[in-house]
């Protein structure tokens, strides 16, 4: 396995590039299979989890070739209509094969999704929204299977108990495409991955109204053509570099970066005093008031709300503003992994509930600390960056999953970080770790 070792202390400086979007790229590939002619995918990142959904694609009969450093080609002329166990139960995100095997093919077995260390990751309403179009459903032995021979338009609701779902719209929608009839998708999540998945499948010929809103509206039609589509940068690593030029103090450009993908995120960190603005629409500015951080509150809601996949990275931050801090997780409640790890560099949390509150001001030290998932991974790296002295990260193949080159765009920057084997890592720390 690999660490990152981080020397903490440095202002980041300079322009950074984020990636395609992860959140946009994994559906994409799945819509790309209710066509059986050739599509093109551009812009996207080059991470373990676009590997694995390439992966699940070609055991399913499509071919699937990556033409260029972000260029992938697939071709689901022959597929069948089952995703492999070994690698479905490794991410979360392949769920939503579901929609478009169903859309295409009126049949699927798509194992259960694995477990999640941020929380319950059920799949109830995608459940729904496919027999409201006529399919049945079961559960066997851990693979859901669906069968819709008469799959037709009708009216769902997507609203669940945390809000509106993301993969779920994104099922609900791939399955509507091609189902004869109206279906209206009310309480639709209206993430800019969710809009991004519209486009691609309006420029396949899919007939989609109110893309972007809580009420989308699709005509089926009889079949789709292939395309080439790009995918839109990623917000969440877009922003986690705003968050690592914040808690560096520095001043940073985000190429990729949007305001109208960050939603409540640029009120937050304008009001703790991190200056967020755009330099055109595709890029931002990000720099820290000369009065420093000021303590901040923020409740994690499906978009435009505060993303929670910022939650992490944002209480690294709070461990830098002075004051009382407060961040409210509606999405996952539990979500809140890092913590224990940030408390080992001397931040001082407290979790109440589903809310972590931070007295922000102590300075961080730098330690071995260990990443137990995506975002955990990215908010223990910002703390190192931020903490004087070195910080070792463990398990970073967690922020290989959703971050593209991390390591080489923070050096861009300035920070002193390296990706190294664990061996490297200091005895004395693997002692008191083992
Ligand atoms: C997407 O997951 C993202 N993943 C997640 O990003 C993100 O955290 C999440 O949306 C929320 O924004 C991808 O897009 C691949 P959900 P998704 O279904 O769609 C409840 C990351 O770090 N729910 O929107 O799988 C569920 O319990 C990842 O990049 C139901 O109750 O999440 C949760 O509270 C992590 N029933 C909430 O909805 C369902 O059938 C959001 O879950 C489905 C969901």
């Amino acid at each position: 396995m690999e660490v990152f070792r981080i020397r903490g202390g440095r202002k980041l400086e300079g322009a950074v590039t984020a990636s395609g979007s992860k959140n946009a790229a994994l559906p994409l590939f799945a819509a790309s299979l209710l066509s059986s002619e050739e599509s093109i995918l551009e812009n996207v990142p080059d991470l373990s989890d676009i590997r694995f959904m390439a992966e699940i694609l070609l055991e399913m009969g499509a071919e699937v070739e990556k033409t260029g450093p972000t260029t992938w080609k697939i071709n689901p002329s022959q597929i069948v209509p089952c995703a492999p166990y070994e690698l479905v139960r490794k991410m979360r995100a392949s769920v939503c094969l579901l929609g478009p095997l169903v859309g295409r093919l009126g049949k699927a077995e798509i194992p259960m999704p694995g477990g999640c260390v941020i929380g319950n990751r059920p799949i109830d309403l995608h459940i729904r929204a496919m027999q409201r179009m006529g399919a049945e459903v079961e559960l066997k032995a851990g693979v859901v299977q669906v069968n819709a021979e008469n799959l037709r338009g009708n009216s769902i609701f997507m609203g669940g108990r945390h809000g509106s779902t993301v993969t779920g719209t994104a099922n609900a929608i791939m399955a509507a495409v091609l189902a004869p009839g109206k279906t209206t998708i009310d309480s639709a999540a209206c993430e800019p991955e969710i809009t991004d998945l519209c486009a691609m499948l309006r420029n396949m010929g899919a007939n989609i109204e109110g893309i972007g809103s809580h009420m989308i509206e699709i005509e089926g039609v009889e079949s789709l053509r292939g395309c080439r589509h790009r995918v839109i940068p990623d917000r969440i690593e877009a922003a986690t570099y705003a968050l690592a030029a914040a808690i560096t103090g520095g001043e940073v450009c985000v190429r990729g970066g949007r305001l109208d993908h960050l939603g409540a995120f640029v009120n937050v960190m304008n009001a703790c005093g991190v200056r967020i603005d755009a330099q055109s629409e595709n890029e931002i500015s990000v720099k820290t008031n000369e009065d420093g951080l000021r303590s901040l509150e923020a409740i994690t809601l499906p978009y435009p709300g505060f993303p929670t996949d910022l939650q992490a990275q944002t209480c690294a931050l709070a461990c830098k503003a002075k004051g009382l801090s407060i961040l409210t997780e509606r999405v996952y409640p539990s979500r809140f992994m890092p913590v224990p790890e940030l408390l080992r560099m001397g931040a001082e949390i407290s979790l109440e509930g589903a809310s972590s509150i931070i007295r922000g001001g102590t300075p961080l030290t730098g330690a071995p600390v260990m990443a137990s998932d995506l975002r955990a991974s990215a908010a223990l790296i910002l703390a190192g960056l931020a903490a004087e002295g070195e910080t070792w990260v463990q398990r970073i193949y967690h922020l290989d999953r959703g971050y593209d080159a991390f390591e080489k765009k923070l050096q861009g920057l300035g920070a002193e970080v390296e990706r190294l084997p664990e061996s490297e890592m200091p005895s004395a720390f693997g002692a008191q770790l083992s």
